[in-house]
Formats: structure tokens, sequence, C-alpha cells
């Protein structure tokens, strides 16, 4: 897929979200990832509650291994991410912010953390989350008061975008959301915010659009809604990410790969969309618990049991 998106557009970079236990240990999979990928977001490997299980204790093995391969590869790497509501330890979560005095406090602790994993990582990011999911869940339009919000306020993305940029001036900052892919309250909550994180001195360059389809019925991303999203963050001077593109079927339908057709030749087609990466390799290490608590397998990936599926050859043929 890289080497035909090179063709189609220099320098367009094809993702995947990658979890090392695969990476590592499944030659098929790091074959199938290897071959086709020029970019790679770690799935998990970089969210807080990996790289700081405790207070002042720092696990970079995994992401750090996640990264050589990359590097070894040529392949440029997304970071996933700083600030998000469901992926911080206890410690994190449970900073005390009541007074003038803990709010102190927990902007220490917090900007530490910050602070130390965007130095680790220097100069091996192309782009990062600085912030993910900053809205309220289904399709809410205000910020989710997690302990980055109860400790600098409504502002505090701007916070953490500059600390970013202290750290690491030259690594391209995201703010990245999901449900905010169409027109609509939640795309328009995403441009305010981060407008307004820029107008307060941030340094975000652009929005990820997550692009998850859970459901084809209801929340297919048409090539029409998405040429004018990715026209709205064109007029407001932002970048778009297609961050985290998945297509939920049962079955490996032609509808699910013309969905993922479209949302990469939409993407493809307009300078403002930087990247695409889609959010999973191989169906087989594709699982979910159902509401009944049975685990299902998912045909949501470009492969299945190592063989590409009808969404694979759409994205060909979209390249
Ligand atoms: C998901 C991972 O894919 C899972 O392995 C993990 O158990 C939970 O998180 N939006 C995001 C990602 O920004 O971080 C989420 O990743 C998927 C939804």
């Amino acid at each position: 897929l890289q080497a035909l998106a090179e063709r189609a557009r220099p320098g367009f970079r094809i993702g995947a979200a990658v979890a090392l236990g695969p990476l590592a240990s499944d030659a098929e999979y790091a074959r199938e990832f290897v071959g086709n990928f020029g970019a790679l977001t770690p799935e998990n490997a970089m969210k807080p509650q990996f790289l700081s299980p405790q207070r002042g204790v720092y696990t970079f093995e995994e992401a750090d291994a996640i990264l050589a391969t990359a590097e070894s590869k040529g392949m440029t790497v997304h970071g996933h991410t700083i600030a998000f509501t469901e992926a911080m330890p206890r410690w994190m979560q449970e900073l005390p912010t009541g007074s003038a005095k803990d709010r102190r406090a927990s902007a220490d602790a917090l900007l530490d953390y910050l602070t130390t994993v965007v130095t680790h990582f220097r100069g091996r990011l192309a782009s990062l989350d600085v912030v993910n999911e900053p809205f309220d869940l289904d399709q809410g339009t205000s910020l989710q008061e997690n302990v980055w919000y109860r400790t600098f306020g409504p502002g505090y993305p701007a916070i953490v975008s500059r600390a970013v940029h202290d750290a690491d001036p030259d690594v391209r900052q995201f703010i990245n959301e999901n449900g905010a892919d169409v027109p609509g309250e939640r795309q328009d909550a995403l441009l305010d915010l981060a407008r307004d994180t820029n107008a307060r001195g941030g340094h975000i360059d652009g929005v990820g659009l997550q692009s998850h389809v859970y459901d084809l019925e209801t929340d297919a991303i048409s090539a029409e809604d998405l040429a004018d999203t990715l026209d709205l963050f064109d007029e407001a001077g932002l970048h778009v990410r297609i961050s985290e593109n998945d297509v939920t079927d049962d079955q490996g339908t032609d509808d699910q790969a013309e969905q993922y057709a479209t949302v990469l030749a939409t993407c493809l087609d307009s300078p403002t969309c930087v990247s695409y990466t889609t959010w999973g390799v191989d169906d087989r290490y594709d699982w979910w618990v159902d509401d009944d608590g049975s685990a299902q397998q998912g045909h949501d990936f470009l492969f299945d049991e190592g063989h590409p599926t009808p969404a694979y050859k759409a994205m060909t043929r979209a390249l």
C-alpha cells in the first residue's frame, strides 16, 4: 500500500496501529505490516497508563522496541497520546485538585510526566496526539473534566501544547477525536478547540479524525461529507490526519471494502489530509467482548489470517 501511495501522492504515508506482541512474535503479521505501511502508531504502548504505571516510574521498553522497528524500516511514527482521560494510570487520575495548593502540586506532577515522556521520544516522532478524545463521550461537545481540566481549567490543551513544544519543538501536534469525521456540532467543537488552543499560545498543527465506523448502517462516512470536512479544516489553516480508520463488519462485505476505499481516496485527494492510518492489521488480532460477555472475532481489518481482504484490494484500487 505504501508504495502505491507514494506513487499516487509523493510523501503521503499510510500507517497502521501496531502492538509489540504480534510484531515481535508473528512473522506473518510483521510481513503484512512492514510490507504495506510507511507509518505506525503504537496502539497502546505510549498511553500514560503504560508509560508510567506508578508515579515517577517509567516503562519505555515496549514503545522503544516498536520505535526501533519503525526506524529500521524507514517508517514515520505518530505518538499516541499525552492527555487522554481513558488511559491514565490511577496515580494520575487521583491527583488531588481541590485547593489551589493541590492544583500547584498536580500541575507539577502532570508537567513532569509530560516533559519526561516528550523528552524521551524527542526527534523520533513525526507527530503526536497531544490531547486525545477531549469531549464528553457519545457526541458531547464539552470538555471531559479530567485531571488536566481540574488542574489547569478549560484552557488545559494550550498548556499541554506549549509544554510539548518546549520539550520537542519539531513534533507536529494534533488533537484527536472520534465522531467528528462528518459535519456537525462535534466537528465544529473540535475546530473551535483547535483554534482556541492556538489563540492561547498553543502549537496545534491539525486534528485527527479517528474515523472508526462501528456500524455501516448508521455511521458510514460519505465522500461528500469527508470532503466538506477537509475543506472546513483547510480554511482554518489546519491539517487533518485520518488517524484510526476501521470499519466493523461481521463478514468482510463489499460495503465495508468500499467504505475503506472512500475514506482513503478522499483523504488522498486533499492536500489538507496529511496521512491515513488504519487501526489494526490482521483480523487474527481483532477480538471484542460482546454485551453478553462472549468474546467475538471481528472482520474489520485489511488482512484476515494472512490473506488480503476485499477491503485491502479496494484500497489498492483507490490508490
Ligand atoms: C484502543 C486499543 O485499540 C485497544 O487495544 C485498547 O484496549 C483500548 O484502546 N480511540 C483511541 C484509541 O484513541 O486509543 C483506542 O485504542 C481506540 C479508540
